[in-house]
């Protein structure tokens, strides 16, 4: 393995953590998290070991969707700060070796951008054709709306003209069109500006509306030919910019889809996915203690092999809901069973609206065994803020909003997160179990045995192991349906995991077939080192415990 490998491909090998800069850190007490709190903060994702900060919307809005509804794609919101203050957050993580990608929400603005003020004026105004607006009556489009708790059509009567804009997403976000020129070079102009402003990337929002044509005329479509060419245009124009910026799309379609989503086998599309497969499919085996729903979707994606570019990006949790909606009814009762048994611990009829630790009951082994998977198996892990201290959720909050609490930085009952009375705060903190008196950055800080420690114990090993994430995956075989042991390799660099899904412990016993005699495994987290007898193993595991083995070939004295 040549270092460049890993650093060239720095996506490869990195872990991303999102935030969302109002709510991580406020630093002139008005409440609101803001980008120089942001900025005193950096040393702590340092030292939590993140390579890629991603921001969750920043620019000005009407905040109607938490900043996805944007008025303005060349700005900061004020509430967070000035571009000045965006210029010293990306300034000191990267100082730090961290980057930065930002959140690009080219599917839609909010209606109240100037853009979408002019485009409703009237039919022939310049900016009319920025949007998608159809002269006659809708179809029902009532099973196509995201969301459903609020929506009943993507078609929404403007008064002004009489016709109908489509807005996939709420009514208060229109879609743009793709097909006009003009919106695909603004397009550019905003990437082009950010990638300026030293942005790494982006994380893209709603990829597959950005390229759905409904609504579009015949014209239209031909025009702009086939829509994954765009995509293929802005990864090439962002390589241009910046030499080694990606695009870490959010795209929660099947994976032979997906595929194609990240340019085939080219893999000139998208440079990362999130696998929304995979994480539903994670959910359901550990609801089930049963490891093979896991292995399916793994297996399933692994036959659409990607490029040398292209990358997985992994992830329990999220901003959104923690979306079931690619499991069957029957599977997402279940989850919901283990998980979120009560009607507002769920959302939309298809997700929950708690976190990890919640969901898994508080058990300290299997929260540690769920994050142990996600930063084992083959991809990039993405962590959503707080999920490295274990905090929970505020199921008061009214759907998605219940995980989007303030960070938790003390053990006071505003977290540390600002010096604002309580109900100046912009989202109220838990106060279960999971208030910051129990779960804080600063009570875990120095205790080796907290959760806040043992997430940056995975990091570290996972960055110091790229062929984890990145290497030859492979399913060792064991007759253990509640055991998953998974083997990845590169080049001369083995490791391999294996997790207990049953709160019982257990024997595990399997082979590992071309390994040279007096082959050794040596536990990646401790010292020891386990001899095996012509490739066989034996081993127990406690109740969700879990081992990551390094693969030690006679006469390999590499130091680690
Ligand atoms: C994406 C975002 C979500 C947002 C939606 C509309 O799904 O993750 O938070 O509401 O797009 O922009
Ligand atoms: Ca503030």
């Amino acid at each position: 393995m040549r270092i460049t490998d890993t650093s060239d491909r720095w996506w490869k090998n990195a872990v991303v953590y999102s935030i969302d800069v109002e709510t991580f850190a406020d630093s002139n007490n008005d409440g609101i998290g803001d980008l120089p709190g942001l900025a005193q903060r950096i040393h702590y994702l340092a030292e939590l070991g993140i390579t890629v900060l991603w921001l969750m919307p920043f620019y000005p809005s009407p905040d109607r969707d938490d900043g996805y509804d944007i008025t303005d794609f060349y700005n900061v919101d004020p509430r967070l700060g000035t571009l000045g203050d965006m210029v010293e957050v990306i300034r000191t993580a990267h100082d730090r070796g961290i980057r930065v990608i930002a959140d690009l929400v080219i599917n839609h603005t909010s209606d109240e951008h100037p853009w979408f003020k002019e485009a409703r004026k009237s039919v022939d105004n310049p900016y009319r054709d920025w949007y998608v607006w159809r002269d006659t009556t809708p179809p029902d489009t009532s099973d196509k709306v995201v969301f459903p708790d609020a929506e009943d059509s993507i078609w929404e009567k403007d008064q002004t003209t009489g016709q109908w804009y489509l807005h996939n997403f709420y009514k208060f976000q229109p879609d743009l069109n793709i097909a006009n020129p003009k919106v695909r070079d603004e397009i550019f102009k905003i990437v082009g500006f950010w990638t300026q402003m030293g942005i790494d990337g982006f994380r893209v929002d709603a990829v597959p509306f950005i390229l759905e044509t409904t609504g579009y005329t015949a014209a239209e479509k031909r025009q702009l030919g086939d829509p994954q060419d765009f995509l293929r245009e802005i990864t090439s124009f962002l390589g241009r910019r910046t030499g080694d910026g990606i695009l870490l799309g959010e795209v929660n379609i099947p994976y032979k889809q997906q595929h194609t989503y990240f340019g085939g086998d080219r893999g000139d599309g998208l440079t990362m996915q999130f696998d929304f497969i995979g994480m539903q499919s994670l959910y359901l085996s550990l609801a089930r203690h049963d490891a093979r729903p896991l292995v399916k979707a793994l297996t399933q994606r692994g036959s659409f092999p990607l490029g040398p570019e292209s990358q997985w990006a992994n992830f329990l949790r999220n901003h959104d809901e923690l979306t079931l909606d690619k499991l069957t009814d029957k599977q997402r009762e279940e989850v919901f069973a283990a998980f979120g048994p009560e009607p507002d611990m769920q959302v939309f009829g298809r997700g929950l609206k708690r976190r990890v630790p919640s969901m898994m009951e508080g058990d300290p082994r299997r929260i540690r065994m769920a994050y142990s998977l996600l930063f084992s198996l083959p991809g990039t892990p993405s962590l959503f803020y707080g999920e490295e201290i274990g905090m929970g959720e505020n199921l008061a909050e009214s759907g998605r909003m219940a995980v989007r609490t303030p960070m938790q930085w003390t053990s006071e009952p505003d977290g540390g997160f600002s010096d604002a009375p309580p109900d100046k705060l912009v989202a109220p903190l838990p106060t279960d179990g999971f208030s910051p008196e129990h779960v804080n950055v600063a009570d875990q800080r120095s205790d080796p045995d907290s959760m806040l420690s043992f997430i940056r114990r995975l990091i570290f090993r996972y960055r110091q192991h790229p062929e984890l994430g990145w290497g030859t995956f492979e399913v060792v075989d064991q007759p253990d349906h509640a055991v998953l042991v998974h083997s990845s390799r590169w080049e001369d660099h083995r490791v391999v995991a294996v997790h207990n899904f049953d709160a019982g412990g257990r024997r595990v016993e399997f082979t590992l077939t071309d390994v040279e005699p007096g082959t050794t495994l040596v536990d990646v987290f401790g010292d020891e080192r386990l001899s095996m007898d012509d490739g066989r193993i034996e081993l127990t595991l406690d109740g969700y415990g879990f081992r990551w083995l390094r693969v030690q070939q006679p006469g390999d004295h590499r130091l680690w």
